[in-house]
């Protein structure tokens, strides 16, 4: 799906990765974005409509879905990541309610309106959704894996409605949420462009930077990615 004349929707659209997938968009002629942030956003592009979503919140999330009539494509990108060792559940539980379920309730809000138009929903996860890096961020490691489940039976349940579904699952990337880890990292503008590029593809898993690419190949050819395949077509038995 290509975003020309489309209507595009990113959480977590104020900074980062959001702010880049959001004027990537426009960039490539998106006819209406959608940005979602917790604070007011002013923006000089007549064609962003700014929305007051922090993803934890049912009623902003109804507000939100109550003022989008049609969209092509929506874009889970908000997300957090907190240094911790599992040693407290509250970290857990943070990093599961806005990665997680925060991804889970804005994706069920808005899938009527991705269902009417056949459209996509673009899941930015992590590589740690594959592996966790369990010295330094296991909770937010354990938050993106449950998401890329949560992605993968998504693709498998709307696939029969014409929508696809998207895991994005990048390496190190030059944002707040790395600052201070001296990684080399790709640049939110670089990641953005290769993301809509990979949605026009029809890439299911994108890795959209230098670290994250080489695992692309090998990926599709994964026993993982054979089993999901296989799996998605297990229907339940009817008694
Ligand atoms: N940077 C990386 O290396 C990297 C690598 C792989 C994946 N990712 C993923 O990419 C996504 C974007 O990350 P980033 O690097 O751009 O991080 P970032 O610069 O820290 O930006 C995070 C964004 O998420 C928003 N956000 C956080 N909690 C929210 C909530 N409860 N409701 C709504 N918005 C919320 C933030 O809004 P506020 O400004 O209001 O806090 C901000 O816009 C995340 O899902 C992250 O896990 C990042």
């Amino acid at each position: 799906m290509t975003v020309k004349d489309k209507v595009v929707l990113v959480t977590g659209a104020n900074r980062g990765i959001g702010q880049a997938l959001a004027a990537e968009a426009l960039a490539r002629g998106a006819k209406r974005v959608y940005a979602c942030t917790r604070q007011p956003l002013a923006h000089p592009d007549d064609r962003v409509t700014p929305l007051r979503l922090d993803v934890t919140s049912v009623s902003q999330i109804q507000e939100a879905a109550s003022q989008v009539e049609s969209l092509d494509m929506l874009i889970n990108n908000a997300g957090i990541m907190l240094r911790d060792d599992l040693t407290d559940p509250a970290v857990l539980e943070r990093h599961l309610a806005v990665n997680l379920f925060g991804t889970y309730a804005v994706t069920q809000a808005f899938l009527p309106a991705v269902t009417r138009s056949r459209g996509a929903v673009v899941n930015i996860l992590s590589a740690n959704a594959l592996a966790p890096l369990p010295l330094i961020v296991p909770a937010y490691s354990v938050s993106k894996a449950a998401a890329f489940s949560l992605t993968q039976s998504l693709r498998a349940l709307v696939a029969g409605q014409g929508v696809t579904v998207h895991a994005v699952l990048p390496g190190p990337v030059d944002t707040d949420m790395t600052r201070g880890s001296n990684v080399l990292k790709a640049s939110p503008e670089s990641v953005a462009l290769a993301i809509f590029d990979a949605v026009d593809n029809g890439e299911e898993e994108i890795f959209p930077d230098p670290a994250s690419a080489p695992i692309a190949a090998r990926w599709r050819d994964s026993v993982a990615k054979l089993l999901e395949r296989q799996l998605a077509q297990v229907a339940p038995v009817s008694s």
